[in-house]
């Protein structure tokens, strides 16, 4: 059994295939399109995919008469329908159940509490989940208009940014804010993990102080981050004395909230957060709730094949030469964050690096950069007692003088640890560049041209260098 799984219609598309156990391919439909957050699959990943298997069967990451009647309530008419491109045998699971999927048979746990939260599934927008052995069973729903989501989203959009796709800038801006401003205000919109103010789909209607400078934004972006935070805290011990379990694994797209999740070491024994636990990583939630196990997951390098060797000596004399290098090889990260093999590395001991990467990459000044770090030595340049190898915990920095760059302005950093196992060429370079300066730390930024999706295949690879006049090694 070949499963092809299945997401699109939701701000993120992607393509998963499994072979019992083994993941062949999992792919964003964005990194073909060249459309940031492409609601939509497309030929060309459909063919990238076929070279790692022939599916005989689909999974779908959402139940659509659900999700139809849902549209139609709000007000929609409904007439939408996802494509399904092959003629199989299609099982649809729901929004939730994918998440909890992904995130559970993904895990090394055989017991745990999974929690998903997000804006909003077909109806679910808060669920926890059982998992023992390969059977994962739901045992809580709350549903949309209450949304964690919605709330953090409709903020997004109350300071200008946009909802559902820039909650991650809303979330560097909170850093800057004051959140006591704000927070007794706030809060009256998300008093309980029961109640919320209204449907917040509607967005915010009556904030009603002004909001004229940055700073007025990074105000209340601080105090929504913190009320974001306390709930969260509340829901997650709520999970654990609900289901008794010490491990937990969180997904939905509130799980992208690195910041938070930081927290989430203070209530369980262990934490696991696929990846990729947002929409995008429904397809493979879909396609191993049909499979019903637990996959063999290795690394999340699972993408688009640019093949060729870790370049680690052309990585590190550019380093030493011009504190910049970019590299694009191997297998394309499946998952927002770029994790080496689409990356710039810089060096982080130089304060004025973050300027010139940001000059750039041209994006906001105010967004930090995040370290690499040996693993070994992680607990060392942080206060970690975890490893944290898809950049998804925000811990304080212990020796920021050191690496001005890579830490922001409260003082954490959105580490990416790294051993052998992971990335052997990435923990190569770390471990020479460790030689050569005492600093076991890289600054790690995706490879993007602005505005667009990660680099995905050897076209884009010119086209960035011809953009920026910037080698990329591979
Ligand atoms: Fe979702």
């Amino acid at each position: 059994m070949i499963i092809l799984g299945i997401n699109e219609t939701s701000h993120d598309a992607s393509v998963s295939l499994i072979k019992d156990g083994e993941i062949l391919f999992a792919g964003h439909a964005e990194r073909y399109s060249k459309q940031k957050n492409d609601w939509y699959n497309n030929t060309d990943i459909y063919l990238d995919m076929l070279k790692y298997g022939k599916p005989t069967h689909i999974a779908y990451y959402e139940k659509p008469q659900l999700k139809r009647s849902r549209l139609i309530f709000r007000g929609g008419n409904g007439h939408w329908k996802p494509t399904i491109p092959f003629d199989l045998p299609v099982k649809y699971f729901s929004h939730h159940h994918s998440h909890a999927a992904a995130g559970y048979y993904t895990s090394k746990f055989d017991n745990a509490v999974v929690v998903v939260l997000d804006s909003i599934g077909e109806y679910n927008s808060s669920t926890i989940w059982v998992g023992e052995g390969d059977s994962l069973r739901q045992v809580y729903k709350k549903n949309y208009p209450f949304s964690f989501g919605l709330f953090y989203s409709a903020f997004t959009k109350l300071v200008g940014l946009k909802p559902n796709e820039e909650e991650y800038i809303m979330m560097g801006m909170a850093a800057y804010g004051d959140y006591k401003k704000h927070y007794a205000r706030v809060i009256e919109y998300f008093p309980s993990i029961n109640q919320q103010k209204y449907n917040f789909h509607t967005g915010i209607y009556d904030w009603q102080l002004p909001i004229r400078t940055d700073q007025d934004k990074f105000d209340i972006a601080a105090a929504v981050q913190k009320v974001y935070e306390d709930r969260l805290i509340e829901f997650m011990r709520y999970a654990r004395e609900k289901t008794n379990k010490k491990n937990l694994v969180f997904m939905g797209g509130c799980a992208l909230n690195c910041a938070a999740n930081t927290m989430l070491w203070n209530i369980f024994d262990d934490v696991w957060i696929m990846p990729n636990p947002g929409d995008a990583g429904s397809s493979l939630g879909a396609a191993s709730a049909l499979y019903g196990k637990h996959l063999n997951w290795n690394d999340p390098y699972l993408g688009h094949d640019l093949g060729g060797k870790y370049p680690v000596n052309k990585i590190i004399t550019e380093l030493i030469n011009n504190k910049v290098a970019a590299v694009a090889t191997g297998r394309a990260e499946y998952g927002p964050r770029a994790l080496g093999n689409r990356s710039i590395l810089a060096d982080p001991r130089d304060p004025n690096i973050k300027d010139k990467v940001n000059l750039i990459k041209k994006r906001e000044l105010f967004r930090p950069f995040a370290p690499v770090i040996l693993e070994e030595k992680a607990s060392e340049w942080f206060d970690m007692d975890y490893s944290s190898p898809y950049m998804q915990y925000t811990p304080r920095c212990l020796k920021p003088h050191l690496i001005p760059s890579v830490v922001h302005k409260d003082g954490t950093s959105r580490v990416q640890t790294v051993n052998r196992q992971q990335h052997p060429g990435l923990y190569e370079v770390l471990s020479n560049w460790y030689v050569l300066t005492g600093v076991p730390v890289l600054l790690n930024t995706s490879l993007n041209i602005k505005g667009q999706p990660l680099i995905n295949d050897e076209n884009d690879i010119l086209n960035w260098e011809n953009t920026y006049n910037f080698t990329i090694y591979r």
